[in-house]
């Protein structure tokens, strides 16, 4: 189904929607790098398309220029009638000092000894995703395994249900990859912020070990923090670790899939993990993310105005050859790779340590029971792009 406009030139009318960029941005990049390195587009108000390592850093650098306070790569609008988050989802959305303070509350949470502690029973959960496709021989491994896991994994951390997994992925699908559909991203939205308040206002009088009793208890210069900063931190801790990590889950292992020769030195050397992890960040960063413009500037010749977006393209960075030896290539043992799949700056991804763990978790526990796999012979795998890049549908069979 098509669900964008054709596109008469790349370098002024570019749509992150269109079918052949989801497929393929790689060659689109390197084609914009040469011609047009930062592309813009008038298609849902006016934004531009950095694609190179250098423009997307120093953008990420400008917090006064480029604001936070909207982040959404697709712009839909948005009803006037219908309640809004007066603060945002902080520290996401926020530019300092509101960034700067709700930031420092939630990193705890995802520091080296938290992650730690949530690895057993993330391993344990990978292992009895794959065993239950063991008799098979085959599986979804972008819906049966990878979209399992991070949903999961943030449940425990935020204390929600295990049986809601799949209604949450749902919202979360709603609020981030189908964002051009208002009604999708609105029921997203309601469905995730609804819920989190109600259970917020559960925990009001508990002392409970979750994240949102540590918000409810804690105190800033003296003070209880706002609800609605409270909610907007909550609803981001759900949304930011699913839909990404899942994509990095599912792509590592399309590349997996289709590349035998990675597949088969990962299996041989298993210490090459950490850095075939990194790598694979690297090569299929899912994570792209807006910027607004605060005042009117010229950027590389590019005359931004106010108002503007400007799309923090961090897969593309990632991909620049002037950055990256052989950038368009994963090469597993890649020793020097300063990446920009976790973004750049003070934004830089707070919950990198937990997605990392998912990551070579997710990716141990398949290859030690399924060191041999590849696509289904016809099958057809479909990627979502826009704000994630990942594969959402992936029928693999093992050897
Ligand atoms: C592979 C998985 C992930 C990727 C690629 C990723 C990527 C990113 C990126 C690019 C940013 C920067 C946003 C910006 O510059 O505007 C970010 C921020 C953030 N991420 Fe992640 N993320 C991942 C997983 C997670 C997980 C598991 C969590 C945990 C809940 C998380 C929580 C956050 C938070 C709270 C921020 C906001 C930090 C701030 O504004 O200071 N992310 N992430």
């Amino acid at each position: 189904m098509t669900r964008t406009e054709p596109v008469s030139d790349w370098t002024t009318d570019f749509e992150v929607l269109d079918e052949s960029y989801v497929l393929d941005p790689f060659s689109r990049w390197d084609e914009l790098r040469g011609t047009c390195p930062i592309a813009s587009t008038d298609r849902r108000g006016r934004a531009w398309l950095p694609t190179t390592y250098e423009d997307v850093t120093a953008l990420a650098r400008d917090v006064a220029r480029f604001s936070s306070i909207d982040t959404a790569v697709i712009t839909t609008e948005v009803n006037p009638e219908d309640p809004q988050l007066p603060y945002g989802l902080p520290p996401i959305t926020s530019d300092p000092p509101l960034h700067t303070w709700t930031r420092r509350l939630l990193l705890p949470w995802f520091s080296h000894a938290k992650v730690a502690s949530y690895e057993p029973m993330t391993r344990q959960l990978c292992a009895s995703l794959v065993d239950a496709r063991l008799a098979e021989g085959r599986a979804d491994a972008a819906a049966d395994y990878a979209q399992q896991i991070p949903v999961r994994v943030i449940g425990a951390i935020l204390g929600v249900p295990e049986q809601l997994s799949a209604t949450f992925t749902g919202w979360v699908r709603d609020a981030l990859e189908f964002a051009d559909d208002p009604e999708r991203r609105r029921r997203g939205n309601f469905g995730i912020g609804y819920y989190l308040w109600d259970r917020i206002n559960e925990r009001r009088d508990e002392e409970g070990e979750d994240l949102l009793s540590y918000l409810l208890h804690a105190r800033v210069d003296g003070e209880p923090i706002d609800d609605m900063i409270i909610l907007g931190m909550a609803m981001l801790t759900m949304i930011a670790g699913i839909d990404t990590t899942w994509s990095a889950i599912g792509s590592s292992l399309w590349h997996l899939a289709t590349h035998d020769e990675d597949r088969e030195r990962l299996v041989a050397e298993p210490g090459l993990m950490d850095t075939a992890v990194e790598e694979l960040l690297r090569a299929y960063s899912p994570v792209t993310m807006a910027r607004i413009v605060t005042e009117d500037v010229e950027f590389r010749g590019c005359p931004m105005r106010a108002g503007d977006k400007v799309l923090m393209n961090f897969p593309a960075a990632n991909r620049d050859p002037a950055a990256f030896e052989r950038a368009d290539e994963v090469v597993l043992d890649r020793a020097e790779n300063r990446h920009v799949a976790f973004g750049s700056g003070i934004h830089r991804c707070a919950g990198s340590n937990l997605a990392r763990m998912e990551l070579r978790v997710a990716l141990e526990e398949w290859l030690a029971k399924v060191p041999t796999f590849h696509l289904a012979d016809g099958a057809e795998v479909l990627w979502a792009g826009g704000q994630v890049r990942g594969p959402r549908e992936m029928e693999v069979v093992f050897e």
